[in-house]
């Protein structure tokens, strides 16, 4: 099931889709990891599995459509069924979020709809939340708006600071998100008007 990686940097997420693809969990193929930053590690793990790496630096491009249409061009080489968003630290233009709509994932750390954005483990913190924790959603126009497939949650502890809380997250990241690639590869999770659609036997 060809599948197109794009990062911005460490790739912890990517490694889980790496290893539980190895580990035959997952039945994906990754033609390629995109970066847009040449210094992320992701790139490193991603060549010492023997996958292909891009990198396009957006400081390169005049704009934000121009860089959209390279990386459009450029994901749509490998004629991926799927795009995972893995730490891509891009706003997307709507153009591009159209052309992969219903086939483009994104993980984000907050239990959305709320802390859309950055910063979102410091800012739960801040609000005397009792829990965190993290989304993979349908990526749509709007940012961290589309369709919520999966969240896992933790409980903020008393002595919680956002170093603390972001390891616990990125510990059910790397559970949530290769299980939602799993689903959508074997087509038992599906998108339609706008929502996220289980087949009776995804769970
Ligand atoms: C994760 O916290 C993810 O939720 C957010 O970016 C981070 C990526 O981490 N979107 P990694 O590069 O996969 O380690």
């Amino acid at each position: 099931y060809p599948i197109v990686v794009l990062i911005s940097g460490s790739g912890s997420n990517l490694q889980a889709l790496i290893d539980q693809s190895l580990q035959g969990l997952l039945n994906i193929k990754i033609c390629a990891v995109i970066s847009n930053k040449a210094e992320a590690y992701g790139l490193e793990r991603a060549k010492l599995a023997g996958i292909p790496t891009h990198t396009l630096n957006h400081k390169s491009f005049d704009s934000r459509e121009e860089f959209d249409t390279e990386l459009q061009a450029l994901i749509d080489q490998y004629q991926p069924k799927l795009v995972v968003l893995a730490g891509f630290m891009r706003i997307l233009t709507e153009t591009f979020a159209k052309h992969f709509e219903g086939r483009m994932l994104n993980i984000h750390p907050s239990l959305l709809p709320k802390y859309k954005g950055l910063n979102t483990h410091q800012r739960a913190i801040d609000a005397n939340e009792k829990e965190h924790g993290v989304s993979v959603h349908f990526v749509s126009p709007e940012l961290d708006a589309g369709a919520v497939i999966l969240q896992a949650s933790t409980v903020i502890a008393q002595e919680e600071t956002a170093e603390t809380l972001a390891s616990k997250v990125h510990c059910l990241e790397h559970i949530i998100y290769p299980l939602a690639v799993k689903w959508f590869s074997e087509e038992r999770l599906t998108f339609h008007d706008g929502k996220a659609f289980f087949d009776k036997n995804a769970l």
